[in-house]
């Protein structure tokens, strides 16, 4: 094992072997990112946002024309972005559960009146 990875906002961490995914990195740490290819390069579901310092193989071609820039300020696909030593990265909230959770906050406030 030579690279930890450690996820935001849970804090959790694993130490994986370098040349690991971020993904299967979150998946041995009982992280959810959610995906839905399968981690094939096309859903972009799983992208995070990697906090500096952090020490990733380089953007390959196919994630580059997936992130279409985004990688310049600091995002990367999970199931792509492989680590080259100790990494941490933010996950953004799932939109679904977040579309979720504003839609109940709505209806709650509704209630009340
Ligand atoms: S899992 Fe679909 S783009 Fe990474």
């Amino acid at each position: 094992m030579d690279a930890e990875i450690r996820f935001q906002p849970s804090g959790r961490s694993i130490k994986v072997r370098k040349g690991t995914t971020l993904l299967d990195a979150a998946r041995r740490a009982g992280v959810h990112i959610a995906t839905r290819c399968g981690g094939k390069a096309s859903c972009f579901m799983c992208k995070v946002q990697v906090l500096p310092g952090s020490k990733l193989l380089p953007v390959g071609d196919i994630e580059s024309r997936k992130l279409a820039g985004l990688e310049e300020q600091g995002m990367r696909l999970s199931c792509q972005a492989r680590a080259n030593g100790n990494c941490e990265v933010e996950i953004p909230p799932d939109p679904l559960r977040a579309a979720v959770a504003r839609q109940l906050a709505r209806q709650q406030e509704d209630d009340l009146w």
